[in-house]
């Protein structure tokens, strides 16, 4: 039976601009699996930031990860992977009434509990990703994807990735993040969603030459 969160239809759920892109063939063929999951789909209804879901949010990662990776000469496809599983930590960090409906509202338990700083989303979801997409897609587990997706919150998590794949996954997530914020911060969100688009349309006209 369908629920409200799965759908065949992937291409529905991506931004046209990603769809558009000349590398979108590519860069798709590389996360299909991940994106037509159940559980992956489920992130349609874990917030972000406002209003962002964490579908969103990955996926824009992901992309611009890819892209920049052509650019500087990393590896594309862990960058296009590990972008996508950054944030999939097993559970949702914000209230949403849809997740009561999904799995009992086990993905909302973190959301009922209360935990000293250390111990708060912020600063343990990268370690949960990591080892949760091991557990959904073993056969994508790779050294530098675990520690790609396990370090991008530097420097909050003071140890830094191993790897460049690494820190591009955690400049553009930390881009994104900057542009989800709600108003007052407008102005510095456009600033920041013009910035990491230019960095993308620089990385592509340095692949074409
Ligand atoms: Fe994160
Ligand atoms: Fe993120």
């Amino acid at each position: 039976m369908k629920s409200r969160y799965y759908d065949e239809d992937v291409f529905s759920y991506i931004d046209h601009s990603i769809l558009l892109n000349p590398y979108f063939e590519e860069w798709y063929e590389y996360v299909r699996v991940v994106l037509i999951s159940d559980e992956f789909q489920k992130r349609k209804l874990f917030p972000h930031h406002h209003n962002m879901s964490v579908w969103e949010h990955s996926i824009l990662v992901s992309f611009r990860s890819f892209v920049l990776a052509k650019a500087l000469k990393a590896d594309d496809r862990v960058c296009a992977i590990a972008g996508l599983l950054h944030d999939f930590y097993p559970w949702s960090w914000m209230y949403s009434e849809a997740l009561e409906h999904i799995d009992d509202g086990i993905f909302l338990k973190e959301t009922k509990t209360k935990h000293s700083l250390f111990r708060k989303h912020g600063f343990t979801h990268a370690k949960a990703a990591a080892e949760n997409y091991v557990k959904f897609f073993p056969e994508l587990e790779n050294e530098v994807i675990t520690d790609s997706i396990k370090r991008h919150m530097f420097p909050l998590n003071i140890v830094p990735p191993k790897y460049k794949e690494g820190f591009i996954i955690t400049m553009v997530d930390k881009i994104d993040s900057v542009y989800e914020l709600p108003s007052p911060t407008v102005i510095s969100s456009k600033i920041a969603r013009d910035f990491n688009d230019k960095i993308v349309a620089r990385a592509l006209d340095k692949i074409r030459g």
